[in-house]
């Protein structure tokens, strides 16, 4: 299933060719530092399973990110519905994400996949508008959100609930949003 294409990515279903990136980028330390866990071989196949259903499913996930000129698979890049952050995110709400194997990094890839699933989100699925979060200090993750436009939520800084008291840091998180009119607007 091809969700759309840009420039150099298609963006896609996750295949069975695929679950060696799905490994790499839930273990790889660079990738995985704002996260307080790594999944090994069995968590990271778990993984690839369920995010490739919810795709076929209901057409919403972390799309792969393959990239146009070698057909190499990099990483995810992905509409979703967030249900577990009551009350600092209502339920429902739609959040974009992203996950990129290291050695891309640099290269303006995400940002050209989310602009894209932004257009796709707020014209083909008709979204009022889209949310995102990350670690307070994941820099290179916010500054992907303003790239696209998206704004951070005054006053709207939460403690994420599934961060554990072994990793205190990666609790605070900032939220970012972008509605439907703003993106419409810049256009
Ligand atoms: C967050 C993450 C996806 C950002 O990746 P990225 O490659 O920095 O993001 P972009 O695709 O937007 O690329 C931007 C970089 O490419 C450069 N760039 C080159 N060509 C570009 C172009 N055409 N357009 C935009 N940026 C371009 C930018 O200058 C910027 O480089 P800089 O970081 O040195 O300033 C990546 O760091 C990652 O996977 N992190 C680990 C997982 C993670 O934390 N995910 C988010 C959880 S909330």
């Amino acid at each position: 299933m091809i969700i759309a294409k840009t420039d150099r990515l298609v963006i896609r279903n996750w295949r069975e060719t695929d679950r060696d990136l799905a490994y790499e980028i839930n273990s790889d330390e660079a990738v995985m530092e704002f996260y307080p866990f790594r999944r090994n071989r069995a968590e990271a196949d778990a993984f690839f399973d369920r995010v490739r259903s919810m795709i076929a499913e209901t057409g919403l996930g972390l799309y792969v990110l393959e990239l146009k000129e070698s057909g190499e698979a990099i990483g995810y890049c992905g509409l979703m519905r967030t249900d577990h952050l009551e009350p600092f995110v209502p339920a429902g709400t739609i959040e974009i994400g992203w996950r990129l194997v290291a050695r891309q990094w640099g290269k303006g890839l995400v940002t050209e996949a989310a602009g894209t699933l932004l257009a796709y989100g707020f014209g083909k699925l008709g979204l009022n508008q889209i949310v995102s979060f990350a670690v307070h200090n994941n820099i290179r993750s916010t500054a992907v959100m303003e790239r696209i436009g998206m704004h951070r939520v005054e006053g709207s800084d939460f403690d994420h609930p599934s961060v554990p008291d072994t990793h205190p840091h990666l609790r605070r998180h900032v939220l970012y949003r972008l509605a439907a009119e703003e993106w419409r607007s810049a256009q």
